[in-house]
């Protein structure tokens, strides 16, 4: 972790599980962390769960990473304020139980799309776009699914668009390789 020390991170989805574990990992390991999620009260309560010295190393961004304005806000603010990204970790997913072919499912469709496959797509390039700017060796991690790989079979529990958004994630991470 050295030639990360004091280096900035962006971490989508850090308000809760994995990205917000993610986020204090980081910290603790000495990277300066943008942590961003839409509920920002919940990033606020992570950054006060550091202990007190390292709570100036997490700031927490309201951003929802459907919007692609939001996610180039974001950018720019650690841009400005943090030197520029070094690493991002693609975090931000959702998943309901639902069937594909349920009346009405549309909204929950596109928010799955949205999130899992756009929200990469923009935090992505955004990242890729200040890391050659500012000529950063960085790295972006986006954190996938085994349902990624193959359609789980869950009895009783449908995934609707979640195996094919994640099957998506692996297709760009193969493509951006
Ligand atoms: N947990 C598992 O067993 C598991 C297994 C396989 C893959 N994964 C993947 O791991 C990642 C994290 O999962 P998790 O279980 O830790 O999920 P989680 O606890 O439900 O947290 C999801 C995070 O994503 C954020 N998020 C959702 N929609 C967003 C949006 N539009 N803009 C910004 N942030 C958004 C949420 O924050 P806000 O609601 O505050 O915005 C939250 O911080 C996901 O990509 C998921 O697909 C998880």
């Amino acid at each position: 972790m050295e030639r990360w020390q004091n280096k900035a991170a962006i971490v989508t989805g850090a308000s809760s599980g994995i990205g917000a574990a993610v986020c204090i990992d980081l910290v603790k390991a000495g990277m300066t962390v943008a942590a961003l999620a839409r509920r920002e009260e919940r990033l606020n309560a992570l950054k006060d769960s550091l202990p007190k010295a390292l709570r100036g190393n997490l700031h927490p961004i309201r951003c929802d990473v459907t919007q692609e304005a939001d996610v180039i806000r974001a950018f720019r603010w650690v841009d400005e304020h943090l030197g520029g990204v070094h690493v991002l970790i693609n975090n931000a997913g959702v998943l309901r139980e639902g069937n594909m072919t349920d009346a009405n499912n549309t909204e929950y469709i596109r928010a799955v799309i949205d999130t899992n496959i756009m929200g990469v797509v923009y935090a992505t390039r955004e990242a890729f776009q200040t890391m050659k700017t500012k000529d950063v060796a960085g790295h972006i991690i986006n954190i996938n699914s085994i349902a990624g790989h193959y359609v789980p079979i869950i009895p009783g529990f449908l995934m609707s668009i979640y195996p094919a958004s994640k099957h998506a994630v692996t297709a760009m991470t193969e493509t951006y390789r």
